[in-house]
């Protein structure tokens, strides 16, 4: 079967697809497209950024998105909309806001300026995203020689420009399809269902198929990697893995739910998590990771994992032969192995409403502000009622082979007065509950340290901030 999108919109239909095609490397060297850059090839740099339109739940507009064409596989474009830095300029003419650029010298090698471009023209006509700080726009995008400055100027001067998507959109009515998607091609088959049901009956024929939501993990594998992935079943196009159900007592999120998507509601829920998702690489990467591809990647260093399991998520796991749900800390049963079953996928996540009593904090630390994978993070959920800590909920990313609880730390609150002598008990036994490995982002002692300061910071936090870290630290005597 074809896999058709829109290119600047005509339509492109491309046959005996490899499902491990990279959209970067098609723009490139099929299409001679080459404004759009190679820099990393593992979503890190923004030079390879386009943009990506979704015809919306009503088929009247189109929502779109910058992502990175290097980690995006072609089946994930079929029935999508695609603008590169190509399609800017009317008959080689400079829009307004390459014309900014160019006027505020936002560019010198120009090997970066088009993935900014593209980056800024989504801000422009109110792409995903476009509501946040320019900085937060263009946080995936990196330039070695310019600096930012120039470049922030010319997004000043420049923030709509309009667009007329009306007959587009007709088109991509006419592409949309409710009927699985499938090709194979020397020697790799692949799948793009519509429905849950239809997922849940290719994983029972395939058992061994590799999911792809996002391919923000799992393109690397390819680009990195090299890796051979012979059966692959996309998840992207599946309305019901898409859905957000925010009610009072909390938040449901299919699987498939976009980071970019899920970040107003997360952050309603608790502005601690709403920070978590701003910082969850860059807004390039948020519009297309899913929480579910976060959680099933199973990676120590997740960000999502430890935050969710502190405010007592469950997961729910879907396959032909029915569901279970499970908390979601018994999903990680050890490095690189989690509880989910042959035909088995994770279906939705259940985030609690916190109470009011609930004292939360969650905390990423990394090298780089912005876009950056995380060497700890730590999230607390404690009860306070009547001074005394009746209930804790601590998890961590980057303290030991999968994101864990904190167990001994938790007895160490549970129970006890709510004094900073608790919290410095407290701190003391993330010792027993952990030993971390040393590694690029941190050593071990780095690690321990930085765990016991975010309960610190906890502490901090509820006196409102009045007795700072540093009294704190040493108060515990630099633990
Ligand atoms: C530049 C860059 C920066 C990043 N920064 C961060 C960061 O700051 N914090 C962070 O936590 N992560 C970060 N990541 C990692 C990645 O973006 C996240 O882990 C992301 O949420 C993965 O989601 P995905 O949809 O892209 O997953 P995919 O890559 O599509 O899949 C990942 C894994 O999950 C499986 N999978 C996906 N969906 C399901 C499902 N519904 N059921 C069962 N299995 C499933 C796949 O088979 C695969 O094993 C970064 C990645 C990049 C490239
Ligand atoms: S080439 Fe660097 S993000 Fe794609
Ligand atoms: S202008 Fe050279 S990398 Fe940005």
């Amino acid at each position: 079967m074809m896999v058709r999108f829109l290119l600047d919109g005509e339509v492109v239909a491309l046959d005996a697809v490899l499902p491990t095609a990279t959209l970067l490397d098609h723009l490139r060297y099929r299409l001679r497209r080459t404004g759009t850059k190679e820099g990393c090839s593992e979503g890190d740099c923004g030079a390879c950024t386009v943009l990506v339109g979704t015809l919306d739940a009503e088929g009247s507009a189109i929502t779109w998105r910058a992502v990175n064409a290097c980690i995006l596989f072609l089946p994930m474009l079929d029935g999508k909309a695609l603008l590169t830095v190509e399609s800017l300029g009317a008959a080689g003419a400079l829009n307004p806001l390459q014309a900014c650029m160019a006027a505020n010298g936002s560019s010198q090698c120009g090997f970066c300026t088009p993935g900014f471009v593209m980056s800024l023209y989504g801000r422009c006509i109110g792409a995903k995203g476009a509501e946040l700080p320019v900085t937060d726009v263009i946080a995936g995008n990196l330039c070695r020689c310019t600096g930012y400055g120039p470049i922030l100027a010319a997004a000043q001067t420049v923030e709509r420009l309009p667009r007329d998507d009306a007959a587009m959109v007709a088109t991509l009515r006419d592409l949309a399809r409710s009927e699985t998607l499938s090709g194979e091609s020397a020697g790799q088959r692949w799948f793009v269902p519509r429905t849950a049901a239809a997922l849940a009956d290719l994983l029972a024929a395939w058992p061994e198929a590799r999911i792809v939501a996002g391919a923000t993990d799992v393109g690397l594998w390819v680009t990195k990697g090299l890796r051979d992935l012979e059966t692959l079943i996309f998840i992207g196009d599946i309305p019901e893995l898409q859905h957000i159900d925010e009610s009072r007592e909390g938040l449901t999120l299919g699987a498939g739910v976009r980071y970019a998507d899920a970040h107003a509601a997360f952050a309603r829920l608790h502005p601690d998590l709403g920070e978590l998702v701003r910082r969850i690489g860059g807004l390039q990467v948020r519009n297309a990771a899913t929480i579910g591809g976060n959680i099933a990647n199973g990676s120590p260093i997740g960000d999502g994992p430890p935050a969710l399991i502190a405010l007592g998520a469950t997961l729910t796991l879907r396959s032909a032969g029915g569901k279970r749900t499970m908390p979601l800390e018994d999903y990680f049963l050890d490095y690189g192995r989690q509880d989910r079953r042959a035909g088995e996928f994770i279906e939705a996540i259940h985030v609690p409403r916190p109470g009011a009593n609930d004292l939360i904090h969650i905390s990423k630390l990394s090298r780089r502000f912005d876009s950056d994978i995380s060497a700890v993070c730590g999230a607390f959920a404690l009860r306070v009622e009547q001074g005394v800590v009746a209930s804790a909920r601590i998890a961590f990313g980057g303290m030991a082979a999968t994101p864990r609880r904190a167990s001994a730390c938790e007895a160490a609150l549970t129970g006890q007065p709510f004094t900073l002598a608790t919290i410095e008990r407290a701190a003391a036994a993330l010792r027993a509950d952990f030993t971390p490995v040393s590694d690029v982002r941190g050593s071990a002692a780095y690690r321990l340290d930085a765990a016991a300061n975010l309960l610190l910071r906890l502490w901090a936090k509820a006196q409102g901030e009045a007795v700072s870290v540093l009294e704190l630290e040493d108060a515990l005597g630099g633990a």
